[in-house]
């Protein structure tokens, strides 16, 4: 046994690790981000425990010790927290779409804001971090996702009940992800995130597949087999749904017989596009694109702008959430009719045309030229004439001399990088700059927090909004009003 002086009032007892395997009863204290309990052991050593809520009285099973943490599995709940509900799904626990179906949808709100708060006290080192309620969807909290993409797999995931049984003879799948394993495809009968009609177009081509007896493509086992991936996207604004039929290879009478038999049983769809991929690597994007019916092509608003959304071009997946999330970046900025707006890390420039009304200019810098190029369309489809866009990285566009003589000094920054957060050069060049006001916008809290830490000489955070982009999952999007002191 280790005596430990972490607790400086009353050495304790340090006890040895839990065994993998063992089974112990705790009680769970809070609700950690990317959503597992916490509970601690009389000595505080620590343990998360996936599928338990905060408060509550449980059996769980180790997983996985460390040094000071280990991961555990629930197995029973012998106090439940009033946070808890029946999850909807069947699929739930198993199946990497959805972890909180089991919290109530206010407690998930709540515990996004908590999340916040602990991650800019511990890593952005804030006294008392600004933290404001969570902008929710409670009017939307399920079939909110405007993009859905489903696998084929001969080898479907069993379900415990299936093992049970020993009924394991088909195992042809069309569905989800399991949690973690991108390998492995599990039957998806009924998505509680996706639009209704996602879940109809599911069960279609699952029947079609199995009257025409189509098999599923492996590189490997099956380098003659048809089906790869299924997409179906679809506009809030305008009702218009795509699908996004991947296949290994271009079989004309197939898809001629599926586009029929869709337009006669779901006439909702208005275009249906085949991409082929006929490459190793499992991605729904293909090298070579067929459009048997429809442009090719649906349409969707965020504000006041349209986007022509092709089967390959990024848009947001929760379209409400995003005008949402994009009304408080403009808020946080404080945007001023004669304000310079740069826009960094502006993808397709949704942000950039959003914001456009509101000031004398906006420059929108991204890395992806293909992006540059929605941007571009998509400026010129709205008639939106005071936005320029860069194609470069960020750590190159900033240490450009021209940049400023060319765009001006800009008044205020939008920013919104990918999950990693931000290179330590381009924080330095923004500290250079010094606008006055930045709108910080990250889907993970934990680099946003060390990015502004970095910041914290020349920025003071004046607020922290929360917005839940993706209900009934861990994922937290967080918006930073940052101005200089
Ligand atoms: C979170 S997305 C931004 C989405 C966009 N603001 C919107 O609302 O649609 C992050 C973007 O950063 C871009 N990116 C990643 N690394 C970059 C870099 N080093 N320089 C410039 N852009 C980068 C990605 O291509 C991606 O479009």
């Amino acid at each position: 046994m280790e005596v430990t002086t972490e607790n400086t009032e009353q050495r304790q007892i340090r006890q040895p690790k839990p065994e993998r395997g063992s089974r112990l009863e705790l009680l769970t204290e809070t609700f950690a981000f990317e959503g597992k309990a916490v509970a601690r052991r009389e000595d505080g050593y620590v343990i998360f425990i996936e599928g338990a809520l905060a408060n509550e009285k449980i059996t769980a099973e180790i997983i996985k010790a460390k040094g000071n943490f280990a991961d555990a599995k629930l197995i029973e709940v012998l106090q439940p927290s009033r946070d808890r509900r029946e999850a909807i799904c069947r699929d739930f626990g198993i199946c990497g779409g959805c972890s909180l179906l089991h919290m109530k949808y206010d407690a998930q709100l709540y515990w996004k804001k908590q999340q916040v708060h602990e991650i800019f006290e511990r890593i952005g080192k804030l006294e008392n971090p600004p933290v404001l309620d969570t902008i929710g969807a409670p009017d939307r909290e399920y079939h909110y996702r405007n993009k859905m993409e489903f696998s084929f797999s001969e080898e479907r995931w069993l379900l415990p009940e299936e093992i049970a049984s020993g009924d394991v003879a088909n195992r042809l799948a069309v569905g989800l992800h399991v949690r973690g394993r991108y390998d492995r495809v599990i039957d998806t009968e009924f998505c509680h995130i996706s639009d209704p009609l996602g879940n109809r177009i599911l069960e279609f081509t699952r029947l079609f597949r199995d009257e025409h007896k189509l098999r599923v493509f492996d590189p490997d086992k099956q380098p003659d087999g048809l089906l790869r991936f299924l997409v179906v996207r679809n506009s809030f604004s305008t009702g218009e749904v795509m699908i996004n039929f991947v296949t290994s290879h271009y079989d004309e009478q197939i898809m001629q017989s599926y586009a029929g038999l869709l337009r006669k049983e779901i006439p909702e769809v208005t275009t249906l596009i085949n991409n082929i991929n006929s490459k190793r690597a499992q991605i729904a994007v293909g090298e070579k694109e067929f459009v048997i019916f429809g442009t090719g092509m649906i349409s969707d608003k965020i504000g006041n702008a349209t986007y022509q959304i092709s089967a390959n071009s990024f848009f947001q997946t929760n379209t409400v959430q995003a005008q949402r999330l994009y009304q408080v970046a403009c808020d946080f900025a404080d945007l001023k009719k004669d304000d310079i707006l740069w826009d960094l890390y502006c993808g397709a420039g949704t942000i950039t045309l959003f914001a456009a009304p509101h000031v004398k200019s906006v420059l929108g810098i991204e890395l992806a030229e293909s992006s540059i190029a929605d941007a571009h369309a998509n400026a010129e489809r709205n008639t939106i004439g005071n936005v320029e866009f860069i194609s470069s990285d960020l750590r190159k566009a900033l240490l450009s001399p021209d940049l400023l003589s060319q765009y001006g000094k800009p008044d205020v920054l939008i920013i919104d990088p990918p999950r990693s957060g931000m290179h330590a050069d381009v924080v330095r060049e923004i500290l250079e700059l010094a606008p006055e006001r930045i709108s910080y916008i990250s889907c993970n809290p934990a680099t946003q927090a060390r990015d502004i830490e970095m910041m914290s000489e020349k920025y003071s955070v004046e607020a922290l909004q929360p917005v839940d982009m993706f209900p009934q999952t861990w994922h937290i999007e967080c918006v930073a009003k940052l101005k200089r002191k």
